[in-house]
Parts: C-alpha cells; sequence; structure tokens
C-alpha cells in the first residue's frame, strides 16, 4: 500500500545499470497481474541498448525519458491469445501488467514512467518497425526504468465527489 501512495512518474535517472536480479523482480510482478479470463496476452520487449533506446524516442513526443534511462520496455500486447474477440481486453490485461511494473519499481527503490503508444496509429508503427513486432503484436506502451535522480513528493488525489454511492 505504501508504493500507491508513494508513486510518481520519475523522468530523470542517474547512470548506475539496474540489476538482472531488479529486471526479473519487474517482469515477475508484471505477468502476476490478473487478466481477462486468465488470457495474460502481454509481451515484453527489454531493452538496455542506448542507440535503441534514443531510436525509440523518435516516433514519440514524450518520450525525453527514455534518454536517460537505464532499461526500457515495451509492453506489448498479443490480440492472438484474446479469448473474448472482438472485445480488446488486453488493453486492459496489459494495463493492469504496467501498473504492477511501476508499484514493483517503487518498491524496490528505482524510478519509472509510463509513455502511451497504442492507441496512437504512428507511434504504434514506429515500433513495429524498429523491433518487427509480428503480425497482431500491438505495443501498448514503453517504459524507462533507472535509479531516480530527482524526487517528487507523493499527492493526495482523493476526491470523494467521483464516488457515487449506489447510483449516480
Ligand atoms: C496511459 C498513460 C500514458 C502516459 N504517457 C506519458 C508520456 O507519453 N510521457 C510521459 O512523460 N508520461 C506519460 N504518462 C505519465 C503521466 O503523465 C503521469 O502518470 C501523470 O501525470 C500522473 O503523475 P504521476 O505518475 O507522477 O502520479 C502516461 C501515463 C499513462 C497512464
Amino acid at each position: 500500500m505504501k508504493e500507491i501512495f508513494e508513486r510518481r512518474s520519475i523522468r530523470k535517472y542517474t547512470d548506475e545499470p539496474i540489476s538482472a536480479e531488479h529486471e526479473e523482480k519487474l517482469l515477475r510482478a508484471a505477468m502476476q497481474a490478473p487478466s481477462a479470463g486468465n488470457e495474460q496476452p502481454w509481451e515484453f520487449i527489454v531493452v538496455r541498448n542506448k542507440e535503441t533506446m534514443e531510436k525509440m524516442t523518435e516516433g514519440h513526443p514524450y518520450s525525453t525519458p527514455l534518454k536517460g534511462a537505464a532499461l526500457a520496455m515495451v509492453v506489448c500486447g498479443d490480440v492472438n491469445k484474446q479469448k473474448f474477440n472482438p472485445y480488446p481486453y488486453w488493453v486492459q490485461d496489459c494495463s493492469a501488467a504496467i501498473q504492477n511494473l511501476l508499484l514493483e519499481a517503487q518498491h524496490l527503490g528505482l524510478g519509472a514512467v509510463w509513455m502511451g503508444v497504442h492507441p496512437v496509429k504512428e507511434r504504434e508503427d514506429e515500433l513495429i518497425r524498429l523491433f518487427g513486432l509480428p503480425e497482431g503484436i500491438i505495443p501498448l506502451a514503453m517504459l524507462a526504468f533507472g535509479h531516480p535522480a530527482q524526487t517528487v513528493d507523493p499527492i493526495d488525489r482523493y476526491l470523494p465527489e467521483r464516488v457515487h454511492k449506489e447510483q449516480w
């Protein structure tokens, strides 16, 4: 619960690398997410190569955190793994996985930020081309990770007026 309330997007990182152990912990947390009918339609591209990260920024206008990241991920959905066609639950499944990544990063003392890709077609196409994604694999988001080089204060976003008891 502490991680939920203290997590903020971190966009500046030190040069310290992220260990293989932490990388696996992040991915284990991601794949522990709930999914519709337990379809688990996620696929993860892990990037440590700085040149590739630089290329990832080219098709996305709000992705500068990647320039200083120690590790990046592209979270993709595999539409072929959908159980409830034509309903695209993969977006919700993969979003739950992304939130787990952010919370695990917070737990490990790492900084992270979620950068949206799908449903912006141009951003999707850039990543499909860059990583040679097969048919039916759709990039939902990019994430940048690193040891934090900034602190961002926790913020209370609770709005009681957004709660509708029994009826709207
Ligand atoms: C679907 C989605 C897309 C986002 N895209 C970007 C992005 O492209 N670039 C970025 O720097 N942050 C992006 N963010 C992070 C948000 O800006 C951030 O979560 C929001 O401002 C709240 O701040 P916090 O994460 O510090 O609590 C995205 C977040 C979500 C959930």
